[in-house]
């Protein structure tokens, strides 16, 4: 079993008969999704609904047979099992490579308890060491926010898809990565900045949100709690 798969299984533990579960976007997101399909399937699980995070996600979950379910119709899941960039000592969490940074926040922020899964190689000391913070802009004047993000310490690069042209998420925006020299000084002074930003749709920062992280490697899975 690698580290992605042995997290998973082991977030298998907060999900129960009958729960709205949110669907994380990701390769680890992914295996969660698997062990959920397959316990569904041998009737281990009964009345679980999904909260898709991504187009990717709901895809998935449908191949997977995992019942699914909106916002709309079911406003509070459960849980929300996810995956993430980078995780630091309090939980607080950079997502959003794979571009599904704003769905997954507005599920994770409208779910009981957010737990994360992730192999060791993304536990880190300071956000944005090694991982570069997601900002999703609308597309209308996207060049404007350049500087504005250069202020607060960020060099950003608008994100493209493998044909050249600019990634556009699944809510039609694009997607700025930004690199922080010697990681992000403050992330709740970079989130709240951007808050105030008209086109500045949402960042990568998740902070103060898990409640739960599961940490693996090769042997073991490592329960965290905030
Ligand atoms: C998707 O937008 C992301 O937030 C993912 O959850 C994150 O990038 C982790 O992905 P992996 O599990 O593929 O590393």
């Amino acid at each position: 079993m690698n580290p992605k798969q042995r997290a998973a299984e082991a977030a298998m533990n907060y999900v129960e008969s009958g729960m709205v579960v949110g669907l994380g976007t990701g390769t680890t997101a992914d295996e969660f999704l698997k062990a959920l399909g397959k316990a569904i399937k041998a009737g281990k699980l009964t009345d679980i609904r999904g909260v898709p995070t991504s187009i990717q996600s709901e895809r998935r979950a449908r191949e997977l047979e995992i019942p699914l379910v909106s916002l709309v119709e079911a406003p509070h899941p459960d849980v929300t099992i996810d995956g993430a960039d980078e995780i630091d000592p309090n939980l607080d969490l950079i997502k959003g490579l794979g571009g599904a940074l704003l769905r997954e926040k507005i599920v994770a922020q409208n779910s009981a308890k957010l737990v994360i899964i992730a192999d060791a190689g993304k536990v880190v000391e300071k956000l944005g060491t090694r991982a570069m913070l997601p900002i999703e802009i609308v597309q209308f004047s996207h060049e404007a926010h350049v500087p504005f993000i250069r202020n607060l310490g960020g060099e950003p690069t608008l994100r493209r898809a493998k044909d050249g042209a600019p990634f556009v998420t699944d809510n039609g925006n694009y997607i700025y990565d930004c690199r922080f020299a010697d990681g992000i000084p403050d992330p709740h002074k970079v989130e709240q900045a951007l808050r105030t930003r008209a086109g500045i749709v949402e960042s990568g920062l998740f902070l103060s949100m898990a409640t739960i992280a599961i940490i693996s490697d090769d042997e073991h899975a490592e329960v965290c709690e905030r």
